[in-house]
């Protein structure tokens, strides 16, 4: 595995595990970060090994957001010339699960890297929020887009324009969070959740993340077309042939394509 220096990673069976490591800028994302996950994650999702990935940072902080010292002093010019966050898409489209493991502060791009993800469970202790106006921007790693489709307008103008934080139980009433859990938990249900996602046929995976994600950009119609041709093509795959025996055997599927 390759040494990386603002994250640990590591594969754990068929998940890929992904911790922010720059505890002393409570895990600020600066584009080393970003290349680095962006590095592991593109060959993961490459490994039909890997079916599942859990990116997740420390007890206090999953990311405080963007790194702010890095791009205090550039120019207009400079960040639309480097496209400063243009990496993170290439995160957003994995088509491998991920998972957000959130606990302490998501913030700014933190908030916005969750997002990124499939899934966000999180601790009790979580604190989402997008204060970039507090700094005199916005938000650059998709908040206005992201955030309106997940927790609607109205709760996303609030947010976003008055830059205020919000706790692990407003977050999942919102519909941010898919599940919250005491924060000495985080770690094992990830990891419950990770290998249950990782044990099913990646196919199948893939065809339902993408799907998902159609959902978030298509209309209902052309969506629910990409359903049905997604779910059709399983039907050429050895193992809904297996999936569906074994229902019929009343046993345990065994997947090849996993
Ligand atoms: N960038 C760079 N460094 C950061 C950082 C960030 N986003 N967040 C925290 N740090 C650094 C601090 O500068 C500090 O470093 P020093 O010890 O060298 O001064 C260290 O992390 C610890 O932080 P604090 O001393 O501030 O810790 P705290 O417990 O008092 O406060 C906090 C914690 C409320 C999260 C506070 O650090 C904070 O407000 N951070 C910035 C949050 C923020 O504005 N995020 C948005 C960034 S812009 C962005 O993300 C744009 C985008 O959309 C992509």
């Amino acid at each position: 595995m390759t040494e990386y220096e603002t994250i640990l990673a590591e594969t754990r069976g068929r998940v890929g595990w992904v911790t922010l490591n720059r505890p002393k800028a409570l895990n600020a994302l600066n584009t080393t970060v970003m290349r680095e996950i962006v590095d592991v994650t593109t060959r993961w999702d490459a490994d039909d090994r890997i079916g599942a990935i859990v990116v997740t940072g420390s007890e206090r902080a999953f990311a405080a957001g963007a790194d702010i010292k890095e791009m205090e002093e550039k120019s207009g010019l400079e960040m639309l010339m480097t496209d400063h966050f243009g990496g993170w898409a290439r995160f957003a489209a994995l088509r491998t699960p991920v998972i957000a493991a959130v606990s302490g502060y998501a913030l700014g791009g933190g908030c916005e890297l969750a997002m990124m993800c499939d899934i966000i469970l999180a601790a009790d202790t979580a604190v989402f929020g997008q204060p970039e106006v507090n700094l005199g921007v916005i938000p650059g790693m998709g908040a206005t887009q992201r955030l309106v489709r997940a927790v609607g307008p109205y709760k996303a103008a609030e947010l976003i324009l008055s830059g205020r934080n919000m706790g692990a139980d407003e977050a999942e009433r919102a519909g941010l969070v898919s599940r919250v859990v005491p924060a000495s938990d985080l770690l094992a249900e990830a990891t419950a959740l990770s290998d249950q996602i990782a044990s099913k046929s990646l196919p199948s995976l893939y065809a339902a993340k993408a799907a998902l994600d159609a959902a978030q950009e298509t209309s209902l119609a052309e969506g629910l077309r990409f359903e049905r041709q997604a779910f059709a093509a399983l039907f050429d795959t050895v193992d809904q042939k297996e999936g569906m025996r074994a229902f019929r055997e009343k046993r345990s599927a065994e997947f090849q394509n996993r």
